[in-house]
């Protein structure tokens, strides 16, 4: 009887840590009548500080592992014994950019040289920076990865790999997600048929629905094979429950979305940036300055405080549809199902919404009803809109020119001393990476939302292409004592940018499927692209990268780093040169005309061109370049004046 009660109350349990309705529809739910779902975004949560104090504990040994072996050569290779004594451990992030499939395979791959899991990481890779990063954070293509890997057990790419052709292999996008069957036509009307139903089912529960969560869904196939439906019912606040996250054997993950301001369809750098983490959502801009319990979004509240005392809704997280929101661009592709005889719910959804909302809502994710509605923690010379619109809005995290998600790991609070910046964006005509996510990011410290931030100088777009700052790995902000005119001193930025070294990893944005050989050259180059291809260009590298994440703490305590580190700053930092002249980037941001949206590996692909719903996708993305190349001019001076 009683091992009966005992294991209902596990079944429950088990139910409760995913929604509530153990399905994609959001719930009731009873929590505190006292509770307070919102606080003002100021320090950190006090569940992330206590989830660090594990975590630290854990990369304190992890990142001593693979200084010991990176500085081994060293002459003076106790340095790293000397700083330990000090008890300053450096702090260091990584973030996955976005980019579409590219940015997540390729991420993949780079991300795969930095994790002591993968074979040969170890050897001729950065294994180990991976187990010693605090923070991982990921945006649009660059969430998927972040995302799937965290939420399938802090899985690992090489476990990717030696799983491939397997049934519940991730990442299987062989077959477009339009057509997830391939050729198998009923298997695909089945999926959509679920898909139909899960949207359905939350808009029944009285829950607004855009394309976004039409997206998320179809995703989540994708990225969690092994659960029923996608992850039907699986949710982003389920992570707290998860043992490798409770025991902090992985890094923080963040995901990052923009919002956008009600009654605009404008994003740009005075948008405000919002991050996902496993306890909170929210944003640290002086716009909104406040974060709210992930795990009760969908609640009604006014001020933090539900309408109905005691009365939550929970299961409105779910993993998928956060995915989604991270990189709700992609929702253009849904509007290609007209053409494929499918569920027609999704035909009429698709019809209806964007009757309702219009054309330039198709990108959008609604919150709703708005998490943060009536808070007062806006700073007075802001406009008060988001928080006393009735829904909150959200887009693609890459809609504002910041393609690499900086901002959460920038935070003061969070103290970092280096990032690994994992650059997949389309910058050039070519889709290779050209610094404009770092000129975004750098630019918006001196707009009206960045008064608490700090960047370093990064230079234009043509010194990216013309000193080949984009083809290998570079530092910027290299020497803190350059940056006394920021905010404060800001984390060295190890800039990884997707080169070519085995493959053409400078595939569209737009490719959606990718066979399994394509997948693992994807993977392979993006390994080698970060590792100097396999420490083959500079077998110093490894060393050079344990000088990056060592040198804020060097100088905070005024110690003197080993003297190959001289050599290592000569040949990795951005010298603080402008390379401006003979410029072969001004094509960039003006596209040939037409993308390809590869809906099949094989056989039919069709062109955007036709409709005009395709060419907004490629509109918006050309548009962000076409903005920050413009806004450039005009930074370039102050640029060139703080240098
Ligand atoms: C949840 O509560 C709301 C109001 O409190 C109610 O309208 C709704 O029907 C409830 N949903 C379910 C599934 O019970
Ligand atoms: C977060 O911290 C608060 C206060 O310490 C605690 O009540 C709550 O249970 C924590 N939530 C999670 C998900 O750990
Ligand atoms: C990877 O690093 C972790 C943390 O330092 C360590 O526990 C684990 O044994 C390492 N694994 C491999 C395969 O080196
Ligand atoms: C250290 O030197 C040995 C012998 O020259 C070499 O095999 C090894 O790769 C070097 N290690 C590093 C981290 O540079
Ligand atoms: C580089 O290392 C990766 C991972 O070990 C491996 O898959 C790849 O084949 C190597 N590349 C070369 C050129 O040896
Ligand atoms: C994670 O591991 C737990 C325990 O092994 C398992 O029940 C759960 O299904 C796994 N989650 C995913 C997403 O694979
Ligand atoms: C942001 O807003 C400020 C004033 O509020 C304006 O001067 C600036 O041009 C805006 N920036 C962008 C990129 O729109
Ligand atoms: C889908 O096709 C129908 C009929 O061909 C058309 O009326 C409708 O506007 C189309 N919807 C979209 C979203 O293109
Ligand atoms: C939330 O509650 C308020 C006050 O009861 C009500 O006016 C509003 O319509 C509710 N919003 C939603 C989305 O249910
Ligand atoms: C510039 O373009 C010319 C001609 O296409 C090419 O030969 C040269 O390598 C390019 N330079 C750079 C820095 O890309
Ligand atoms: C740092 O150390 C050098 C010599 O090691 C000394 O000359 C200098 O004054 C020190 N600076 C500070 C700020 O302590
Ligand atoms: C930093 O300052 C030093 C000396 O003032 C200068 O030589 C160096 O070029 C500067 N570096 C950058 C990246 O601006």
């Amino acid at each position: 009887m009683f091992w009966l009660l005992g294991a209902l109350a596990l079944v429950l349990n088990a139910v409760i840590a995913w929604s509530p309705t153990n399905g994609y529809a959001p719930g009731n739910v009873s929590c505190d009548d006292n509770i307070n779902l919102v606080r003002e975004a100021t320090g950190l949560s006090a569940n992330e500080t206590a989830w660090l104090e594990k975590r630290d504990a854990y990369t304190k040994d992890s990142l001593k592992d693979f200084l010991d072996r990176a500085t081994a050569n060293f002459t003076n290779s106790s340095f790293v014994d000397s700083l330990w004594n000090t008890g300053k451990i450096p702090k260091l992030g990584v973030g996955c950019s976005g980019g579409g499939y590219r940015a997540m395979l390729s991420g993949a791959g780079m991300l795969s040289a930095l994790d002591n899991r993968t074979d040969g990481a170890n050897e001729h890779g950065l294994g180990g920076v991976l187990q010693a990063a605090t923070y991982l954070a990921g945006l649009s293509g660059g969430n998927w990865l972040v995302g799937s890997l965290a939420w399938n057990n802090w899985t690992s790419v090489q476990q990717v790999i030696d799983n491939r052709g397997q049934d519940d292999e991730l990442w299987d996008i062989s077959n477009s997600l339009l057509n997830p069957g391939g050729i198998n036509i009923l298997s695909s009307a089945s999926r959509w048929d679920q898909i139909s139903d899960a949207v359905e089912a939350k808009q029944d529960a009285g829950f607004n629905a855009s394309l976004t969560d039409v997206w998320g869904r179809a995703l989540s196939y994708e990225f969690f094979p092994t659960l029923y439906r996608g992850g039907e019912g699986y949710t982003w606040s389920t992570l707290r429950d998860s043992d490798v996250f409770k025991n902090a054997e992985m890094p923080f993950p963040i995901s990052v979305a923009d919002g956008r301001y009600p009654g605009t369809q404008i994003v740009d750098l005075n948008s405000t940036v919002f991050e996902f983490n496993p306890f909170e959502m929210g944003s640290w801009d002086p716009s909104l300055n406040a974060f709210t319990d992930v795990k009760y979004l969908g609640t009604n509240v006014t001020n933090g405080t539900p309408v109905t005392q005691g009365k939550c809704v929970a299961g409105f997280d779910n993993a998928g549809f956060i995915m989604g929101t991270s990189s709700s661009l992609f929702n253009q592709f849904l509007l290609q199902l007209n053409t494929t005889g499918l569920s027609s719910f999704i035909k009429g959804f698709v019809g209806d919404f964007l009757q309702d909302l219009s054309n330039d809502s198709d990108d959008i994710a609604i919150y709703n009803p708005n998490p943060f509605k009536d808070t007062h923690f806006v700073s007075s010379n802001h406009s008060q809109s988001i928080v006393t619109a009735e829904n909150l809005y959200l887009v693609d995290g890459g809609e504002d020119g910041e393609n690499i998600p900086f901002l959460p790991l920038l935070q003061k609070d969070r103290d970092l001393d280096v990032i690994f910046a994992l650059d997949n964006s389309a910058d050039t005509d070519q889709y290779w990476p050209a610094g404009l996510s770092l000129i975004s990011t750098y630019e918006r410290q001196f707009g009206s939302l960045g008064k608490d931030l700090a960047f370093p100088y990064v230079p234009d777009v043509d010194t990216f292409v013309n000193s080949g700052l984009n083809t290998k790995p570079t530092f910027f902000g290299c020497d803190a004592t350059n940056l006394t005119g920021l905010a404060y001193t800001p984390p060295l930025i190890v800039y990884m940018p997707n080169n070519r070294q085995s493959y053409n990893s400078n595939t569209s944005t737009f490719k959606m499927s990718y066979s399994s050989d394509q997948r693992m050259k994807m993977f392979q180059n993006g390994f080698e692209a970060i590792t100097r291809n396999n420490l083959t260009d500079d077998s110093a590298f490894t060393g050079c990268v344990a000088c990056a994440i060592m040198k804020r703490k060097q100088e905070s305590l005024n110690m003197t780093l080993p003297e190959e580190c001289t050599q290592c700053f000569k040949d990795y930092c951005w010298d603080g040169k402008l390379a401006t002249k003979s410029s072969n980037v001004t094509t960039l941001g003006t596209y040939s005309g037409s993308i390809s949206f590869v809906t099949d590996s094989a056989s039919s692909s069709s062109t955007a061109s036709s409709t005009s719903k395709k060419n907004n996708a490629v509109a918006l993305s050309q548009s962000y370049s076409m903005n920050w190349y413009v806004a450039f001019a005009a930074i370039l001076g102050v640029t060139l004046g703080l240098l």
